[in-house]
């Protein structure tokens, strides 16, 4: 199975960078990247917690770098998964058609997992971090199960 997957929250810093980096392990055949709706870490690594949690769960990304989300994304992917509603909000403000829209979801709403929100880690501490790496960690394991049941 091999998907053009993008992963999209606000900065490109805590969740998305997990969300992309878990994706990529979970399903090697897949590109998979990730990106923002905002503008104030383009260019910046990974939060350091994000970095910490992922390398203690086996995942390594330090190489990935924050971007914007651009309406030009549309067109790279077939699937984009937002954390948030707000996610959904900006990302949708920006598409070309019906079919662009048809393309993103909430993360956990494609996981089956209720239309809940992978909450935002950035004011917190290390907890909030690993509990959104757990989230992410299980919404694409059953996202990737389903695509597997949907190709037998
Ligand atoms: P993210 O977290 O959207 O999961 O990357 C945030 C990172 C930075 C900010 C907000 C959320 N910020 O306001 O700078």
């Amino acid at each position: 199975m091999s998907k053009r997957i993008l992963m999209v929250c606000l900065g490109n810093i805590c969740r998305s960078p997990l969300a992309h980096g878990i994706m990529a392990a979970i399903s090697p055949n897949s590109f998979v990247d990730s990106a923002g709706t905002g503008s104030y870490h383009i260019g910046s690594p990974p939060d350091p917690r994000s970095i910490q949690v992922a390398q203690d769960n086996g995942v390594d990304i330090r190489h990935q770098s924050a971007r914007k989300f651009q309406s030009a994304d549309f067109m790279e992917f077939d699937h984009i998964f937002v954390m948030d509603r707000q996610n959904y909000r900006d990302v949708i403000a920006k598409a070309n058609n019906q079919n662009d829209i048809d393309k993103v979801e909430l993360l956990c709403e494609a996981a089956g997992m209720g239309m809940r929100a992978v909450p935002d880690p950035y004011y917190g501490g290390k907890k909030g971090f690993e509990e959104v790496f757990t989230l992410v960690k299980t919404a694409c394991q059953r996202i990737v199960k389903q695509w597997i049941e949907i190709d037998e």
